[in-house]
């Protein structure tokens, strides 16, 4: 099917939005462009020959023409779009977060699931093509059981002031991209497994703001796993994207965006734009090939779309997005009550089937292996637990030339 779509939004994520959704399936056509002010809708239209702009947001949704409708406006007007949208019977695909706080993505959920559309969570940093391959390793059980993913987004703040005003934004790093950081680990944990607890640390350091510009958080699972976030607006050095997943029988690193194989050295500068969030032009640069296929929104639209085609859900939907909130809002009672808080869930459709305990290694009859290791003089250490004492011995095997 050929998708008409209103697309709401005509800022940063709106043009990124634009250019993968136009160059990927080539048969989707962004008929329609919302944005606040009427000249820069109609700038991102003429960019990419979008035949219609407006800055009337139910006008653009409403438009008969349009089947399906992509929020990309500040997180505030997510929940007013995504209702919008689902009264007037379209597919509704809302960028991160989802909302503002759980009870409003719950709402928004309900919404969507009452009048039967597609919905869809954009979650572009599920989608790189690196996390896409890492996903797989993890999922064929290459890491054994996963124990703990860490995932890092932080750089030097956002790039437009409804972002730093809470009314709007909600929260303030840890709402803007601690969210990434908890769906990745979310996927790679298995998205099955139910969040239970979290504890966090979120602070104000360096910005005249409301809201928090670095936070570090846990969350638990009921497998046992854990997932670490870190977000931070107050990092310099450009935009730090980076994820380890660790598994009982392996380890994956991902850096997304300051080590990615282009690393450029210049005295003078070039064309000023570097990459996303880079602080200069200058200097030893990192820059990026391709954005929107680093960033995941290419596959990300192309699951989107295919899945809508399907008549299945994508990837990230808006019950992802709602997990997510519902571990955002637990996060920010936990940095206030500096304890582990509860993740509180209206609704909750899993089933983790990953187990809690792990097989001990066999040694001998006697003993239970803990780990072996080769020492610099050529010895192997083999540490052991015995069965009936507990008691943890070691066992010396002297190099044999
Ligand atoms: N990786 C990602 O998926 C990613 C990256 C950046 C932003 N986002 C999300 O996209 C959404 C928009 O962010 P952005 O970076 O495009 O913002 P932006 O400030 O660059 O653009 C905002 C757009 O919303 C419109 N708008 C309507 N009402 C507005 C209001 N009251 N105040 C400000 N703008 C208003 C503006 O006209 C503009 O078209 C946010 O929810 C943000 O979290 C996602």
């Amino acid at each position: 099917m050929n998708h008409q779509i209103a697309l709401l939004g005509s800022g940063f994520i709106g043009r990124f939005y634009a250019a993968s959704l136009l160059h990927f399936r080539g048969k989707d056509q962004i008929t329609m462009v919302y944005s606040r002010h009427e000249e820069t809708a109609q700038k991102l239209a003429q960019e990419f020959s979008i035949p219609h702009w407006t800055n009337d947001l139910t006008k653009a949704i409403q438009d008969p023409s349009i089947d399906t409708v992509i929020i990309g406006l500040p997180n505030y007007l997510h929940k007013k779009a995504a209702l919008l949208a689902a009264q007037a019977g379209k597919a509704v695909l809302c960028t991160k977060p989802l909302a503002t706080s759980a009870p409003e993505a719950l709402e928004m959920l309900e919404a969507v699931e009452k009048a039967g559309v597609f919905h869809g969570y954009l979650e572009d940093l599920v989608y790189t093509p690196k996390t896409l391959k890492a996903l797989d390793s993890v999922k064929r059980s290459a890491l054994g059981k996963i124990l703990w993913v860490r995932s890092r987004e932080t750089h030097a703040g956002p790039h437009s002031d409804w972002f730093w005003t809470k009314q709007f934004s909600g929260g303030g790093a840890m709402m803007d991209m601690g969210c990434h950081c908890i769906e990745i680990a979310r996927n790679f944990i298995g998205k099955a497994c139910r969040p239970i607890e979290v504890t966090c640390w979120a602070d104000t350091q360096v910005h005249p703001i409301e809201t928090e510009d670095h936070s570090v958080g846990l969350v638990r699972y009921d497998s046992g796993a854990i997932g670490q976030f870190e977000a931070s607006w107050a990092f310099h050095g450009g935009m730090d994207l980076r994820d380890e997943i660790v598994g009982t029988e392996g380890t994956i690193w991902l850096n997304h965006w300051l080590r990615t194989g282009f690393e450029m050295f210049t005295n003078v500068g070039s064309s000023g734009y570097v990459a996303e969030k880079a602080e200069g032009d200058t200097g030893w640069l990192f820059p990026v090939g391709d954005e929107s296929g680093a960033l995941g929104y290419v596959e990300m639209f192309l699951d989107m779309f295919n899945s809508m085609d399907a008549e299945k859900p994508p990837l990230e939907t808006f019950y992802d997005g709602y997990i997510v909130n519902a571990i955002i809002d637990a996060c920010y009672q936990a940095a206030e009550t500096k304890k582990w808080q509860p993740v509180e869930l209206a609704t909750w459709r899993g089933e983790c089937t990953t187990p809690t305990e792990i097989p001990l290694k066999e040694f001998d009859n006697q003993h239970f292996l803990i780990k072996e290791e080769r020492m610099p003089d050529g010895r192997l250490k083999i540490i052991l637990k015995d069965k009936t004492t507990g008691e943890i011995s070691q066992l010396v095997k002297e190099q044999s030339y």
